[in-house]
């Protein structure tokens, strides 16, 4: 694919008011006063509801990466980052996957589950027959606290339970509904019906009720993304040899990460760079995502990465995957609060029309990144493009300090 509207030549080279520009030349929905919310930025007496304590406002670079086609469909991402190189690394890939049709990617249900904590059961095997019992019954109790969640489609649409043992307190049950939150991030809602459980439960089962809260290991809210790579891309301007020897090189480096713990975390920590910058930009909770993302990476016993990758000697292509749990949200409480959210979602257009477009976007960037990061590490190596840009900002650091 060579003609796609988000891809804009020359974009690198522009200056801040050029790409404005030039995005709402786009005919996005971005217009002038949507930039001039962007300098604005978030409010102090905002900032003051927000948190706590709250004596100003930080900010952070707000960029923009063309050239995405993820599911047959062009996409700008917005990119909250300070990092060097990591805007221009996921342009820079985005562009080389289009030319091999893009990202192709597919997006669990926003399911997510609770856990209530329950000890000091006389009876635990008798506990779980009363909970098989008046299962339905606890669903519906919860369903009836969501009304607006029920009337958007979604709600609690199961509940189980696992008994564990632990040395300090003993045998202890966790009881853990199943709650589809549509296209919030959920974390809210989870966490008032887990509270709302909490006196049932303890009624029902006579026992301590201990923790009330989500679990942010949402292993039933997976993303997936791949794209492939013909040796041709990866030579860059250089010969389809090249292009099989990076190809290689990349194979070497994925099966580092796959046996070596110490590999594999900045492994993942390349592919989270690109996910948090979107996250932030989209008004999510990033440390929500990192938690899931380690966790989801050590789920089978050992740590490992989050993408798998194979080569095709015979079709010279490269395949590349990345699945991870991805709680995002594309609507909920004070999500736009941030002015520079407001334009985040106004640049990704119907990206952010439900969860699971937002999280198909996030996960291709993911994979960019990823692959963007190995591919530098596989040739010039990461200091060359990073070093570039460092000495742009000490120059301007070294200017800031002279005023
Ligand atoms: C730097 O922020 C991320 C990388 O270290 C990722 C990687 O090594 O794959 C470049």
């Amino acid at each position: 694919m060579n003609n796609y509207w988000s891809r804009i030549p020359g974009f690198f080279k522009q200056s801040p008011e050029q790409r404005r520009q030039s995005l709402s030349a786009l005919a996005l929905e971005v217009k002038d006063e949507h930039w001039e919310l962007l300098d604005k930025g978030l409010a102090l007496e905002i900032a003051d509801h927000m948190s706590e304590n709250v004596v100003g406002v930080f900010n952070l670079p707000f960029s923009v990466a063309p050239n995405f086609v993820v599911d047959n469909q062009a996409v700008l991402v917005p990119l909250v980052t300070e990092e060097p190189s990591i805007v221009a690394a996921l342009a820079k890939m985005a562009k080389l996957v289009a030319l091999n049709g893009g990202f192709k990617t597919q997006v669990d249900e926003s399911r997510q589950k609770g856990q209530v904590q329950v000890y000091g059961l006389a009876d635990i095997e008798r506990s779980q027959a009363l909970l098989a019992q008046h299962k339905n019954e606890l669903i519906i109790f919860l369903n009836h606290q969501i009304p607006n969640m029920i009337k958007r489609g979604g709600g609690v649409v199961d509940i189980s339970w696992r008994a564990l043992s632990s040395p300090t307190i003993g045998p202890m049950l966790i009881v853990e509904p199943i709650i589809d939150v549509k296209d919030a991030m959920g974390a809210n809602i989870i966490n008032t019906l887990m509270e709302a459980l909490k006196p049932r439960i303890e009624y029902l089962l006579q026992g301590q009720v201990g923790l009330c809260i989500l679990s942010n290991l949402c292993d039933t809210r997976m993303a997936h993304a791949q794209c492939s790579l013909s040796f041709r891309e990866l030579a860059l301007d250089s010969s389809h040899d090249f292009g099989e020897q990076v190809a290689t090189r990349i194979i070497a480096a994925q099966a580092m990460a796959e046996v070596d713990i110490y590999r594999a975390t900045t492994h993942n920590k390349g592919i989270l760079n690109g996910i948090d910058a979107v996250a932030i930009a989209t008004g999510n909770d990033f440390r929500a995502l990192e938690a899931a993302a380690h966790a989801y990476a050590s789920m089978t016993g050992s740590y490992g990465p989050l993408t798998r990758i194979s080569i095709d000697r015979e079709n010279k292509i490269l395949h590349a995957k990345l699945s991870l749990p991805l709680a995002v949200g594309v609507v909920g409480d004070g999500l736009k609060l941030n002015n520079g959210v407001r334009v985040a979602h106004k640049i990704l257009g119907s990206f952010v029309e439900s969860n699971k477009k937002l999280a198909s976007v996030m996960v291709s960037v993911g994979l960019a990144q990823c692959l963007a990061a190995l591919m530098a590490l596989c040739t010039d190596g990461i200091q060359k493009g990073h070093m570039a840009l460092h000495s742009k900002k000490n120059l301007i650091s070294k200017r800031s300090h002279a005023n």
